[in-house]
């Protein structure tokens, strides 16, 4: 994994925008993979400005979603479905059919989640997945203890996930209970992942994925075994790490060519 601490949130949201930008113009047709939440919302804002400039072409570019509640109706403005639309299809100017979220309303959930793992396969595969972490160690909704070889499918919402969630809805008994999401399996299948992670809540979660065990108890910690995995960090999300000053110093020491 590369571990790279930058001073503040800001700084974060920059240098990931480069990275995902970056991947867009070496691939136009790219495969991204997207997160929701609050850690993404600065890479897709800083994209939307360079669509609107004319500094990045998006429009050949196709999206999966990583996870969607279940029970709320695509309609529903904290779906994910609506949330995806609103904060990067729109602003993007990504074509909505090339932009895919989970089923949660389907009838057949669990066929729903198996074509889905299939129009992945049938993209080629996601090139770039973007990640957040939850203060549990989650990262789509694997909530500790999923299976480090899960594919999409149907998952109990942890308790504290429900209370973090909370605050996208007017009561927290509306957090649904359930979601579908990419499995562990399913993320660890795209050839890159970057995950994003900013202020103290985040420190624990992100000292266990890092430096942790690899160990269902704490889902981030598959991404150890990942050939690509990059993590960009502020300050407070990497205080718990041992190693951070061997971050600093590598980033630091980064060969010009490497660098995004
Ligand atoms: C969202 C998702 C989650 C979030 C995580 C962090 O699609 O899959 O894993 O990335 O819960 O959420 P924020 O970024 O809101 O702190």
């Amino acid at each position: 994994m590369e571990v790279i601490i930058l001073a503040s949130a800001a700084e974060v949201g920059q240098l990931a925008t480069r990275k995902v930008a970056r991947t867009i113009q070496h691939k136009p047709t790219a495969v991204l993979g997207l997160a929701t939440g609050s850690s993404p919302q600065a890479i897709y804002a800083g994209l939307a400005a360079q669509v609107r400039d004319g500094a990045l072409v998006t429009s050949d570019v196709r999206a999966f979603a990583l996870d969607e509640y279940v029970g709320l109706p695509a309609e529903h403005p904290q779906s994910y479905a609506s949330v995806i639309r609103r904060e990067v299809t729109e602003p993007l100017g990504l074509n909505p059919a090339h932009v895919f979220v989970p089923d949660g309303c389907a009838n057949d959930l669990e066929g729903a989640c198996q074509q889905y793992e299939a129009a992945i396969d049938a993209a080629g595969g996601v090139d770039l997945q973007i990640l957040g972490i939850g203060a549990n160690g989650h990262i789509g909704f694997n909530e500790p203890t999923s299976s480090l070889s899960s594919r999409t499918r149907l998952k109990t919402l942890a308790l504290q996930t429900r209370a973090d969630n909370a605050r996208f809805f007017d009561h927290p008994d509306d957090v649904p209970t359930h979601c579908v999401t990419q499995g562990l399996g399913t993320i660890m299948d795209a050839s890159e992942v970057l995950l994003l992670a900013q202020g103290t809540a985040k420190a624990a979660a992100i000292a266990s994925a890092v430096e942790g065990p690899v160990s269902a108890r704490c889902p981030g910690s598959v991404l150890q075994f990942h050939r690509r995995a990059t993590l960009i960090l502020d300050e407070a999300a990497a205080e718990q790490l041992t190693l951070r000053d061997y971050y600093r110093h590598t980033y630091a020491n980064k060969p010009d060519w490497q660098r995004f």
